[in-house]
């Protein structure tokens, strides 16, 4: 069911140490909200997260997954072993996934159908490069993104997906998608869906804004009416800004 959510990726920034203590910070500071709120630590620290946060209301996320069972892929991490320490939610295909660890479709699709698969909720990130944009070709781009991962789905599992619209360029550079842009794309995915699927999916579905949301632009972006939430990387590594950026929710 739509939700407001705000989430933070923290991609590989914080140890141990600095994780607990930017829990501690944020359980502290956090105020009473009905969005949901969950922040992605690094795979070292998850469980010891889940430990720390397990009478708070702030969920326990992960930023990846391997699409196999088990087995030999070094350095991997399935669903099995995020259920088992008490994750049941997992970011898929976030835009450094897919530049830096040559995730396509393809792979990206393995990985959504084993999560969902498992009984986990997906996070699945997608957006255009500024290429797209200047050339004119971002809607159709994320039109491809979503259906060759997403569209071949039975509709029950939609109950299961919240999506994050992440534009590359908007990703760590300070520059910032408009609320008029994120709008106008967060329809077009609504539209998109409701004609891959029907209207009903498509307007309950969660969508989230991902770019260089910060608490000087977040109830501007959050204000329109197809933005349910964000997904923030810098931001969320300090807690005063990620709690600013709640109560903009
Ligand atoms: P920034 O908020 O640092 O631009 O990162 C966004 C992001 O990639 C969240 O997944």
């Amino acid at each position: 069911m739509r939700a407001k959510i705000v989430a933070g990726n923290w991609k590989m920034n914080k140890n141990l140490a600095e994780t607990e203590a930017l829990l501690a910070e944020l359980s502290a500071k956090l105020p009473n909200t009905d969005a949901e709120i969950m922040v992605a630590p690094t795979y070292v620290n998850l469980a010891s997260a889940v430990r720390t946060l397990e009478s708070s209301k702030i969920e326990v996320i992960a930023q990846n997954m391997h699409y196999a069972e088990n087995g030999a892929f070094t350095g991997e991490i399935s669903a099995d072993m995020l259920l088992d320490i008490g994750i049941d939610t997992v970011i898929i295909g976030h835009s450094e996934r897919r530049a830096y660890f040559a995730e396509n479709d393809e792979i990206l699709s393995k990985k959504v159908i084993s999560a969902l698969g498992k009984g986990m909720r997906v996070m699945f990130c997608f957006g255009e490069e500024l290429e797209d944009r200047k050339s004119g070709n971002h809607f159709k781009l994320v039109e491809s993104q979503l259906k060759n991962v997403l569209f071949n789905l039975e509709p029950s599992a939609w109950s299961n997906i919240i999506l994050a619209y992440e534009p590359v360029w908007a990703i760590g550079t300070g520059e910032t998608a408009s609320p008029e842009q994120a709008q106008e794309m967060h329809a077009f995915i609504r539209k998109t869906i409701s004609e891959a699927f029907d209207s009903t999916i498509a307007t309950n579905v969660t969508i989230l804004y991902g770019g260089s949301v910060k608490p000087g632009n977040a109830v501007e972006i959050f204000s329109k009416p197809d933005v349910d939430g964000g997904l923030i990387g810098g931001a969320a590594l300090i807690a005063d800004d990620f709690v600013a950026i709640v109560k903009a929710i």
